[in-house]
């Protein structure tokens, strides 16, 4: 595996960052503080997080010069008409620039409903629009959650092909088409819920342990390394608890035989957003993406 990726910016981003998604404010500054003073370099965090202005507090807690970090945060689904205010806030929040900017879902939303006077490759083009103007601040930009069909419908219209697509990789979720496609338009791939998320059946599974005990390892840390094992994709586990912030950084260089072993536990066990289809994040009340 590589300790980082290149964008199609030139930017450098490290393989392995934080995620932040349901850590609370109270305990996220110190989670971030805690990893960076032990050797993350990635921190992804986003404005419906609602933990910005404590990420960049530990940030600035952690001592490590702002240069050396690479920081992602998101646009809402609520601020799709008004991406301007969302970034200023974020900016505010964090105190400080942003390395990647991502569109946190294809889907505008408002008072948590479809807002269908909007159209998230609009939005895109805003996004497009803020970058150009403000590269001291938003140094790449990107998309989140986007599935073949829609990546297909963006990159036909737009003017900036997007650094990354960052969605949920796992086993049970390993979106190789996906994935693939996105690498051959040079869009870096980021894998969010590497576990499955919380209470995962994954950290049990019979093989992850298998090859876990092999490498005598927590079973996460197989997980973690399969993505991160993957040409062009990076990886976020999500942890407030110091020891697995410390774990979860440790990547196994994993045989080619493990990762077709582990790429086949089959897709109807837990996961989150992702179900074969993207049938999943129609949650939000959009169509399926395909
Ligand atoms: P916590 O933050 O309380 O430590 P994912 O990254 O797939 O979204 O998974 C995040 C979930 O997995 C959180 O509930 C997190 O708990 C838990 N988690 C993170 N690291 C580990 C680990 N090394 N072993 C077991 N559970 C973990």
């Amino acid at each position: 595996y590589h300790e980082t990726v290149t964008l199609n910016t030139g930017a450098i981003m490290p393989t392995v960052g934080l995620g932040t998604w349901k850590s609370a404010p109270g305990q996220v500054e110190h989670a971030v503080e805690f990893a960076l003073k032990n050797g993350y370099k990635h921190i992804d965090t986003a404005y419906d997080y609602g933990n910005e202005a404590e990420v960049g507090q530990g940030i600035k807690a952690s001592g490590v010069p702002r240069s050396e970090i690479f920081l992602t945060t998101k646009l809402p689904n609520s601020q799709h008409g008004t991406p301007e205010k969302a970034l200023e806030e974020s900016l505010a929040a964090l105190d400080t620039y942003i390395d990647l900017w991502l569109m946190h879902w294809p889907a505008p939303m408002k008072h948590g409903r479809p807002d269908r006077s909007l159209n998230w490759i609009d939005t895109w083009k805003k996004m497009e629009a803020i970058y150009e103007k403000n590269k001291d601040k938003v140094r790449a930009i990107g998309v989140s959650n986007i599935g073949v069909k829609y990546l297909k419908e963006l990159l036909k219209e737009a003017k900036i092909v997007p650094a990354v697509n960052q969605v949920e990789l796992h086993p049970s979720c390993a979106q190789e088409a996906l994935v693939q496609e996105c690498l051959k338009d040079g869009i870096i791939v980021t894998a969010y819920s590497p576990l499955g998320s919380d209470n995962s059946p994954l950290l049990k599974d019979p093989v992850v342990s298998k090859i876990a005990a092999k490498y005598n390892v927590p079973t996460a840390n197989v997980l973690i390394s399969l993505q991160a094992n993957r040409p062009g994709v990076t990886v976020l586990p999500k942890s407030v608890t110091n020891a697995r912030i410390l774990a979860n950084f440790k990547i196994l260089d994993l045989t080619d035989e493990e990762i077709k072993e582990l790429n086949a536990i089959d897709e109807t066990r837990h996961f989150r957003a992702c179900k074969p289809h993207w049938t999943g994040w129609g949650s939000l009340g959009w169509e399926d993406q395909e």
